[in-house]
């Protein structure tokens, strides 16, 4: 099979090795992949949000099944094109992609199906934000309705920063459209775990549970970034947890999607708190986490191929979708300055034997070297018997690693070794 698969970060470098161990997979190309996906993948340099061009490439190539990885086309209705063209593809259709796209559309889904999450407003004012904002509690969560670069979420400690985010998002339109409206919410405190699931629609199976390490610095400290490393399984989402979780949130949220008339397939991301209420949904998205991928997938058994084919012909309740019970460790080397400014341009070296490990951010070819091209470079991801073994190994290699300007947290997985 010719398969594509749309987006350029690690997470689609993590899908990709995956699809390689596939039997059927005879050639797999890249929109637009990276300087280290080039090693696994033919690149092609097409935008992951040019849709028209995507699809005339497809149709050019005779693609015969497509991945589409990113927020951004799926929300724009990459699938819905593909498919109009005949070519199969996981991933959502627009319309259930609005389950990230539109913060709005999804609280609303959680009230009127009963699914737990935070307390909250919506907002197309700034007056009435602002009116609001003078009796809310503090702290106080304001959330851009929109994509927003993993940026658009504040965690106001004061009535003057609640003001100065609401201000920002919709009077001075710092996201532009995506904060026209807000979402204005109860602050949640509890462990958060990831859980990425497969689903057709009608049948959901998690993926084994996560944890990313958002936060820039070592102990939860700096800017939000798109996520500075993870570990799986997280040791918060126990056996109870789960169950509470697949009754009370899974089963409902893709039985409410389809009684909407947008039923989701694809990978359906809950962004969890364990509260001491219970497990509540902070966000969902309509894809692969990143880094969450790099440490789920090469913990799958099953072939990905094989998985994902049977989501888009709604065959997944007769599929096997086995995990190994082993542990994994993905720590993101990033260029220092990252999330805010950083140099790039540097020589990346890699031992050989720890290639296979590390999946590829950041990075491009110029003059026949592998340099740095982003802020997130590359994660390395260590699998273990025990998450102690993997945090150790991912550290080991992370070591051997280098270019200009590095950095890492030094405390991946941490919080969750305090929980074992
Ligand atoms: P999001 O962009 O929705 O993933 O939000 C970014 C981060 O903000 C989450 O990972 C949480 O750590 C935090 N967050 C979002 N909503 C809440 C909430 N209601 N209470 C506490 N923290 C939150
Ligand atoms: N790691 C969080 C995300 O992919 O949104």
């Amino acid at each position: 099979m010719k398969i594509m698969v749309v987006g350029g970060g690690g997470r689609e470098h993590a899908i990709i090795r995956k699809l390689k161990e596939s039997p059927e997979a005879e050639i797999i190309y890249a929109l637009p992949g990276n300087g280290g996906i080039a090693a696994d993948a033919e690149c092609v340099p097409i935008a992951a949000t040019d849709i028209d061009g995507i699809v005339k490439f497809a149709r050019e190539t005779g693609i015969d099944y497509a991945v589409v990885a990113p927020d951004d086309p799926l929300v724009m209705g990459c699938v819905d094109a593909l498919e109009a063209r005949g070519i199969p593809c996981f991933g959502p259709r627009a319309n259930a992609a609005v389950i990230e796209g539109s913060k709005v559309f999804a609280k609303n889904l959680m009230k009127k199906y009963g699914i737990p999450t935070a307390a909250y407003e919506t907002f197309d004012n700034a007056d009435a934000a602002l009116r609001y904002l003078e009796t809310a509690p503090l702290p106080i969560v304001i959330k851009a309705d929109g994509l927003a670069l993993g940026k658009g979420v504040i965690i106001a400690q004061t009535r003057e920063e609640a003001r100065q985010a609401v201000i920002g998002m919709m009077r001075e339109g710092q996201f532009g459209k995506s904060g026209n409206r807000v979402v204005i919410e109860e602050f949640l405190t509890g462990p958060e775990v990831s859980v990425l699931s497969f689903t057709d629609g009608h049948t959901l199976v998690p993926m084994v549970s996560s944890m990313d390490h958002k936060r820039a610095g070592d102990g939860d400290t700096g800017l939000n970034t798109g996520g500075m490393g993870t570990i799986a399984p997280n040791p918060f989402y126990t056996e109870n947890v789960a169950r509470e979780c697949m009754d009370r949130i899974f089963l409902p949220t893709i039985r409410a999607m389809r009684e909407e008339g947008r039923p989701f397939k694809g990978c359906l991301y809950f962004g969890l708190m364990i509260t001491p209420d219970g497990p509540r949904v902070i966000e969902y998205n309509c894809r692969f986490g990143d880094p969450e991928t790099q440490v789920v997938l090469p913990l799958l058994e099953s072939d990905l191929l094989t998985v994902m084919r049977a989501v888009t012909e709604e065959k997944l309740a007769e599929t096997e979708v086995r995990f190994s019970d082993r542990s994994a460790a993905c720590v993101i080397m990033a260029s220092r300055g990252y999330p805010v400014s950083y140099e790039k341009g540097y020589e990346i070296t890699i031992p050989p034997e720890i290639l296979p490990h590390v999946y590829i951010a950041g990075a491009k070819i110029s003059d026949g070297k592998l340099v740095t091209s982003g802020g997130r470079v590359l994660g390395v991801t260590a699998v273990e018997d025990s998450l102690p073994e993997a945090i150790r190994k991912a550290y080991e290699m992370t070591d051997r690693i280098n270019f200009g300007n590095a950095f890492c947290r030094r405390d991946i997985g941490a919080r969750a070794l305090r929980a074992l």
